[in-house]
């Protein structure tokens, strides 16, 4: 089968590999068709996640028909469409119970990192019952592969971490997939104002078409005095950092209003600094979070129903033959108008 095979920084090939088998009875085999790039792979691609092996199939989201069963699965069998999450979880050790499926002590982010992904042909699916959602055979499959990781990586370090409420005014930082994903589930708790802060004017201009009150052109360094011009000088209630830079980061720590709160979402390969001299007397929280995919369920009803317009996300159409192609495009996104690029196995 093809699959995207990663050779270290900057070196990735489309490449003939071997199918991928059952190994345990908890397992699925899913025939892929349809799955997209993340800004995780961006920062794979770095070298900013050094933990990936030489080899190593990438892809955490993805659609697909089962095509294999092994005998402990219970809830799906060969030709049922699913959606592919991100988060692998075993369901029974501490984590899980917890609610911490990230953390799961035998699963996490496992898929395009510890094991084989979904840009391929087919791919290995462990606790396929926990992993893997069931779509009605006609689901839109641009909207539901937004739900593998940026809709509930948005919702849940993003939105819910940050505790949006009604009235607030909050500023995200970052207009990337995830940063839009941010701002589409913010909506649902009705905040005044939403500032949307990037370098990427096209970027910006998507924020506007999904909601954004105001747009911030950070590429200037005058983020701070336009955020307060906007705000009447008070800053934000909370702000979302979706980027992954100490700069972007930065931002956040001179925005946020007294009493507010700052979530990180953005994945970091570099320390940051931490101005605890001007927050602590501001009863600034600040958190982190790596995304559990604990509310894809909820998230799935919401985009099948049109509650949720995901499908807007989507900027571009790849076959899996041009998939070094579509990595180029996201790259390049401010150049090439990108936010998600679509890739899809044309014979499913
Ligand atoms: N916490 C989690 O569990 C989790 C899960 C998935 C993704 N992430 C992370 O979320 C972040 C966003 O993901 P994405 O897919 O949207 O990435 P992306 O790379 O597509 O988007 C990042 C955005 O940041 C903007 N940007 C870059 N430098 C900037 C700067 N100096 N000032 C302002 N804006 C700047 C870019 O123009 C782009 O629009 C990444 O760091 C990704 O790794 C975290
Ligand atoms: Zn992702
Ligand atoms: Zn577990």
């Amino acid at each position: 089968m093809k699959a995207l095979v990663y050779h270290g920084p900057n070196k990735i090939s489309l490449e003939d590999t071997q199918m991928p088998e059952i190994i345990f009875t908890t397992d699925a085999i899913v025939k892929i068709s349809t799955t997209t790039i993340c800004g995780t792979d961006l920062h794979i691609l770095k070298g900013d996640v050094p933990t990936i092996e030489e080899g190593r199939i990438l892809g955490h989201e993805g659609i697909g028909i089962i095509e294999d069963v092994g005998k402990s699965v219970m809830e799906f069998k060969k030709g049922d469409k699913v959606l592919i999450s991100l988060i692998t979880s075993c369901g029974s050790c501490s984590f899980c119970k917890k609610g911490m499926y990230s953390h799961c002590k035998n699963g996490g982010w496992l898929l395009g990192n510890s094991i084989d992904g979904t840009q391929a042909e087919y791919v290995r699916i462990p606790f396929a019952d926990n992993g893997l959602y069931l779509l009605p055979p006609d689901a839109d499959e641009d909207a539901a592969v937004m739900l593998s990781c940026i809709l509930p990586t948005g919702f849940e370090c993003g939105t819910m971490k940050g505790e949006v409420r009604p009235g607030d005014t909050i500023a995200i930082v970052g207009a990337g997939p995830v940063g839009l994903a941010t701002l589409l589930t913010s909506k649902l708790f009705s905040p005044t104002k939403i500032i949307m802060i990037d370098i990427d004017d096209n970027r910006l201009e998507v924020a506007r078409s999904f909601g954004a009150t105001n747009t911030v052109n950070s590429a200037d360094g005058m983020a701070y005095e336009k955020v307060m011009q906007i705000t009447d000088n008070l800053g934000v209630d909370v702000v979302i950092e979706a980027v992954g830079l100490a700069e972007t980061f930065d931002i956040c720590q001179s925005i946020i209003a007294a009493g507010g709160n700052i979530a990180n979402v953005g994945v970091h390969g570099k320390p940051i600094s931490l101005r605890l001299e001007k927050l602590w007397s501001e009863n600034i929280t600040l958190t982190t979070r790596l995304v559990d995919a604990g509310t894809t369920a909820l998230l799935l009803k919401m985009v099948l129903s049109g509650k949720l317009d995901a499908k807007e996300l989507v900027s571009h159409h790849f076959d899996m033959n041009e998939i070094l192609q579509a990595y180029d495009t996201f790259k390049n996104a401010a150049h090439n108008h990108a936010v998600k690029v679509i890739i899809r196995n044309t014979d499913i």
